[in-house]
Order: C-alpha cells, then structure tokens, then sequence
C-alpha cells in the first residue's frame, strides 16, 4: 500500500517561510508582497480558484487586489488593464486566470503580463528559462510536482518519468524540470500509441491531462511514484486523472485529490509574489 503524500503539511510548511519572508519585507522595507489576479466572467471553477489565492494571501500576510472584468469585456480593455497593472509599482504579481472567454487570443493576453511579474511562470520568456533550465519565475504546478518529488527524499537521477499530458502549463515545463534533475522523461498524449504500456514503464508517474480516472491502477508498477495533477469535479466532489484506490495498492507514494499537489501549487504562487517582490524575478538581476 502507498505512503499518502500529504500536499497540505508540505504547503504550509512554504506558506511559513512565505509569511515570515513577508513580515520580514514589512519591517525593514515597508514592502507589502502584493498579487493583482485578474478575473474575467464568471466561472464557478476560476471563482473559487481565485477567491482561494486571495485568502491564502490574507493568511500569509500578502496583499491580494482582484480585477473582476464582465464575460463581455474586449482584449483590448483586457489587455489595458495589464499594462495598468505592469506599471502600477505597488503591485509585484499579476495572474490572468485562465479561461478565458472564447475568441480571446490566450497568448497575447499572457505574454502581456511583464515577466517580472509574471508569477504564474506561463509568459515566453519565463517558458524559455525553464527549457534552459535558468528559471526566471517558476511555473507553480511544475515546481509543485518538483517540491513533493524532493520531500520524497529518494535518489531521482535516472529515473523514468512518465508525464501524461503535454499542456503549456504543466506537462512541457515540467519535462524541463524533471530533465534538470536528470530524469528520463517522457511526455504522452492524446495521440500516444499506448498509454498503458508508457505508463507500466515508468517509476513516476505524473498525471495531467484533465481526465478523471485516465490513468489506471493496474498499469502503475510495483512501488512507482504517483503525482495527481488533475482535478476533475464531480458531483461528489473533485476527482483526480488517476484510478485512486486501485494504484494505491500498486505505489510506493501517492499523492491524494483534493489535498495533494493542490495546495502546493497556491504555496508556489505565493512563493513567486514574495520573490517579485524582492528582486526583478529574472536569473541574473541587473
Ligand atoms: N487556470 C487553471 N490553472 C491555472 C493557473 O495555474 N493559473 C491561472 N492563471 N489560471 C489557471
């Protein structure tokens, strides 16, 4: 049976150091780390989503401002409320939820966002940093899989990763990420020829494609790591991509939805507003 990773106690754990980091700028600098999420429409998931960054930044002692813009609103006001937020200097972090309402071009609303403040890491400059493997700001869910690998406390190097998904967001960074700490990393499909025998290969698995119950619990070999991504609702709650209790059984470690990388990805989020904060966000400052 799999050790339970428990995405909660390892957040607050980043969440600690995030809010003594923020009392600390307080003090000495009068700096207040502050996040601008912008909030286009009405979606229940991006309402919750947001509505949960700003209490974790309440929590931690961050500054949390939220621009709610109507389902109707045009790219271009979309975009002019970016670069008021790029300039205004009393904010270190913009997110633009994602989605956005059909026919906004997604690209040109998040390569908008300045990269040094681009703290959910999907800018193409900061994209490109991760390929070259000199991080600007991090992609929060990538370097949420990275922190629960690290607390595994196991040897990584050379191991076969399997990441099932290939998204902007989370599968391509993370095939960086996994590549730096010297994994074999392969990255599946929806075009992949055979996903079961991929995934019965590998010693992690990470799941994010979006699709509750995708990956099956028979195909996971004895001992691997499992890290869920996905988090599908249902009517009995969230669910992840991967067939929970039957690879458990088959895991050395697995990480649980709701309650697994979840949390870590806010705890990243805040992670990158204080270093905003307290630098250009950019490898080599000038
Ligand atoms: N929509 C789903 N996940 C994310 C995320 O990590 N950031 C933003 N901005 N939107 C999302």
């Amino acid at each position: 049976m799999a050790v339970l990773v428990d995405g909660r106690k390892l957040s607050s754990t980043i969440l600690e150091e995030v809010a003594s980091k923020a009392t600390e700028l307080r003090e000495k600098s009068s700096v207040v780390p502050t996040l601008a999420a912008v909030l286009v429409g009405e979606d229940g998931a991006s309402v919750s989503y947001v509505r949960q960054k700003e209490k974790a930044c309440e929590r931690a002692g961050l500054r949390s401002v939220t621009v709610r813009l109507p389902e109707s609103v045009t790219e271009g006001e979309l975009l002019a409320r970016i670069d008021g937020l790029n300039r205004d200097r009393s904010v270190h972090g913009i997110i633009v939820q994602l989605p956005l309402p059909r026919g906004m071009d997604v690209e040109r609303v998040v390569s908008a966002v300045a990269p040094d403040k681009d703290v959910d890491g999907f800018h193409p400059l900061n994209l490109g940093l991760v390929m070259r493997g000199t991080p600007g700001l991090m992609p929060c869910t990538p370097a949420a899989v990275c922190v629960i690998l690290d607390s595994l406390g196991i040897p990584l190097a050379g191991l076969r990763a399997v990441i099932v998904g290939r998204s902007l967001i989370v599968g391509r960074p993370l095939s960086c990420l996994l590549l730096q700490r010297d994994l074999t990393v392969t990255v599946c499909h929806t075009r992949t020829r055979d996903l079961a025998d991929e995934v019965s290969r590998a010693d992690v698995v990470v799941a994010a494609a979006g699709r509750a119950g995708l990956v099956r619990g028979e195909w996971i070999k004895p001992g691997a790591v499992v890290i869920d991504v996905g988090t599908n609702p249902t009517p009995s709650g969230l669910i992840g991509d991967v067939e929970f209790a039957a690879a458990a059984e088959r895991a050395g470690y697995i990480t649980p939805v709701p309650g697994g990388v979840g949390p870590l990805t806010v705890a990243m989020l805040l992670k990158n507003v204080v270093s905003a904060s307290t630098s250009c966000g950019m490898p080599r400052c000038p």
